[in-house]
């Protein structure tokens, strides 16, 4: 099994590049079979999404438009309550159809707030799609995520633009922490 280091802490390989090429190949056949003639709108949210939302779109069928917005709510291992907004909304979402776009929902506390935002603003639909998500630690037990990647442990994970402190988004796989 491989192992890194990232600032200081060992990780070790849990999802491989082509592990993540497969579950992203379905997650865009299921939005590409639900999206057909309707050009969505993606709001991804950076920075660790920047992977993913490359990927995903190469491999979507449907036309389609994305959006970034920035949001900080981690503070090295630790999810915090407070969500900073640092790029807000750009474009008009009204009678959109839009697709939050989002590298791992953890504790769900910048997706409910997010969600909570975007209801205002008369979009078409809306609806979630993430990577990876921990069930685990979920705080916001109505949070509906509709195109999940994969459900993984509570553990820290980096790479595929996931960082720990902006360190690690390089690596090509998933790496977990290692709990001695
Ligand atoms: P939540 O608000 O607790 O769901 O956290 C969501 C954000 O926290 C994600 O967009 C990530 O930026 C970050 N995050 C959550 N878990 C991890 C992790 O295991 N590694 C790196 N970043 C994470």
């Amino acid at each position: 099994m491989q192992t890194v280091t990232v600032n200081g802490k060992e990780f070790i390989e849990y999802l491989t590049n082509e592990d993540i090429q497969e579950i992203v190949k379905k997650l865009a056949k299921r939005i590409s079979n639900d999206y057909k003639g309707k050009n969505p709108i993606f709001l991804a949210v950076l920075n660790g999404v920047y992977v993913f939302a490359a990927d995903l779109l190469r491999e979507l069928s449907i036309n389609c438009e994305i959006s970034f917005i920035k949001v900080r709510s981690y503070d090295g291992m630790q999810s915090s309550n407070t969500i900073k907004q640092l790029i807000g909304i750009d474009v008009d979402l009204s009678n959109r159809h839009v697709i939050i776009l989002e590298d791992i929902v953890d504790t769900g506390n910048t997706m409910q707030q997010l969600v909570k935002q975007l209801c205002q603003l008369n979009t078409a639909s809306l609806k979630i799609c993430c990577l990876l998500f921990k069930p685990d630690a979920l705080q916001q037990a109505n949070l509906v995520l509709d195109y999940v990647g994969k459900n993984i442990p509570d553990k820290f994970v980096v790479g595929y633009g996931l960082d720990f402190d902006e360190a690690g988004r390089h690596l090509g796989g998933v790496y977990q922490l290692k709990i001695d």
